[in-house]
């Protein structure tokens, strides 16, 4: 079983966080981990002092998801919204930014990070913002939270995906990029994934190219750089990013 470290009182964790933590690592404590228990969240703190958690239920996604996400944005074109697309495997799904995007579009998305302590922060966010919507009566947030199902593992490795149509694959860049993500909350993936290298993730991509009955891989690149691999079938470009579509089966 892999191990999590945690620093602060574990008790202080919501019961349903502590619940899939314990089924899927051994949890220690130690005061050198930034991973920090406070206040009932995990929180990462940085070497510098600035702290990331994840919370969906904010008044800045509020903004996002009811004024300025819409379906004409390339991700969304590049997973085929309005196409008969309807089930998503975010095979990369770090802080959670993408994914959450994806579900306020309507796609359900199973997110897997491979990374224990990414893992921690993304499933203590995503219990925690489920709850907050439960207790304002949110059924929009309600719904929204219905369609994410997080999981911990390494998405390449799975042989079967029911009723997956398309996958999504966000690869760590050497370099700072923008996406969903804050440039702290890039920060802290950075240093949290600081073993990842990129010949590892090339393998994984190709991995995912053949898991079975998935229609559409849809690979993140910064605008101007290579292609991840041959044969993309179109690009979904924005202003400093563009979303490869390689087509499956
Ligand atoms: C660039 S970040 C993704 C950011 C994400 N799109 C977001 O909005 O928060 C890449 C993340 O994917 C994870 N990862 C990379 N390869 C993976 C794999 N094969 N399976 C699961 N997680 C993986 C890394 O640990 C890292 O947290």
């Amino acid at each position: 079983m892999s191990r999590l470290f945690l620093n602060g009182d574990i008790k202080d964790l919501r019961t349903e966080v502590l619940e899939v933590l314990s089924q899927n690592f051994q949890i220690h404590t130690s005061s050198d981990s930034p991973l920090i228990v406070k206040e009932g969240r995990l929180v990462f703190l940085s070497s510098q002092n600035w702290q990331v958690c994840v919370n969906f239920y904010t008044s800045e996604t509020t903004y996002m998801r009811q004024s300025t996400l819409g379906k004409k944005q390339p991700l969304f074109r590049a997973l085929g919204i309005g196409k008969g697309v309807n089930r998503v495997l975010d095979a990369t799904a770090g802080l959670g930014g993408d994914l959450f995007k994806m579900a306020c579009m309507g796609f359900e998305v199973v997110g897997y990070e491979r990374e224990p302590s990414v893992y921690a922060l993304l499933l203590d966010g995503v219990i925690r913002s489920r709850i907050q919507a439960q207790e304002a009566d949110d059924s929009e947030m309600l719904d929204i939270m219905s369609r994410i199902d997080v999981r911990w593992g390494d998405a390449s490795r799975l042989d079967k995906l029911d009723g997956i149509e398309a996958i999504y694959f966000d690869p760590m860049f050497p370099h700072k990029s923008k996406g969903a993500l804050s440039s702290k909350e890039i920060q802290a993936l950075q240093s949290l994934c600081s073993d990842y290298c990129w010949e590892d993730q090339v393998e994984e991509f190709q991995r995912l190219q053949s898991i079975s009955n998935a229609k559409r891989l849809v690979v993140k690149r910064p605008l101007k750089a290579l292609a991840f691999g041959d044969g993309v079938n179109h690009s979904y470009e924005g202003k400093s990013l563009r979303y490869d579509l390689y087509v499956l089966n």
